[in-house]
């Protein structure tokens, strides 16, 4: 008897419009919960490793299979102890993984260090913020000529690098630099996918109306030193 007594009320409240709206705002809501944890669970330097190298060929020939891979796959600032190293003169490059197809690097940035403005040497680039909160300065090149080290470039768009927000430098528009900004007043630690994997690249001032070539540097590759050429 009692039992359908409760039958019955519950049966006239979930008749009730707002009962129903109710549990609409319910399910919205451990959605959106179960989504921000998902997204928000960091991950080891491994797990990321394990599938950039499970991605087939075609996903370094676009941008948004990695990009969003790296949106998806947030990695744990411990997981990278071993390969953080830091130099108050310059930021250092650090070899976490390299195949035919991609390298793996984590760049650390003192506060204030950037990057000087650069390509890519037409190859594509990823990067993602584990630590901190970057900028990312896109230049437009309208006029370059490498062998007489002259160029004309323009600032175009500034995009901020962060845990949340891992971006893809666009290859119609390739040339940028990566700044840890002062004010911001704490080191940075990015991940860089960089495909196919180079060695050099041009760097240009734009202030001059110049560029070169440079070649690139590991400080350390898989945790190790690496020795710099004399
Ligand atoms: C570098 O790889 O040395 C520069 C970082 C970048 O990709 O902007």
């Amino acid at each position: 008897m009692g039992a359908t007594a409760a039958t019955n009320t519950s049966n006239k409240i979930s008749n009730f419009p707002v009962f129903n709206i109710l549990s609409c705002i319910l399910n919205s809501l451990s959605n959106l919960l179960m989504t921000t944890l998902t997204k928000t669970s960091r991950v080891h330097i491994d797990e990321l490793v394990n599938k950039l190298r499970a991605l087939p060929a075609s996903a370094f020939d676009e941008t948004e299979t990695v990009r969003s891979l790296l949106a998806n796959t947030p990695v744990d600032e411990a997981s990278l102890a071993s390969y953080l190293t830091w130099d108050q003169q310059h930021y250092t490059r650090n070899l976490i993984d390299k195949t035919v197809l991609y390298e793996l690097i984590a760049i650390c940035w003192d506060v204030g260090q950037g990057s000087s403005v650069h390509n890519h040497r037409d190859q594509n680039c990823w990067m993602a913020a584990p630590v901190g909160k970057l900028l990312v300065e896109n230049f437009h090149v309208g006029f370059e000529d490498s062998k007489a080290g002259k160029c004309h470039l323009e600032a175009s768009n500034t995009v901020e690098l962060t845990a949340a927000n891992p971006c893809a430098v666009d290859p119609r528009e390739p040339v940028h630099r990566v700044i840890n900004p002062r004010d911001a007043n704490q080191r940075a630690v990015t991940l860089h996918v960089y495909s196919r994997p180079f060695d050099s690249c041009v760097v240009y001032s734009p202030e001059h109306g110049t560029c070169g070539d440079i070649r690139l540097h590991y400080t350390t590759a898989f945790g190790k030193p690496v020795a710099r050429p004399q």
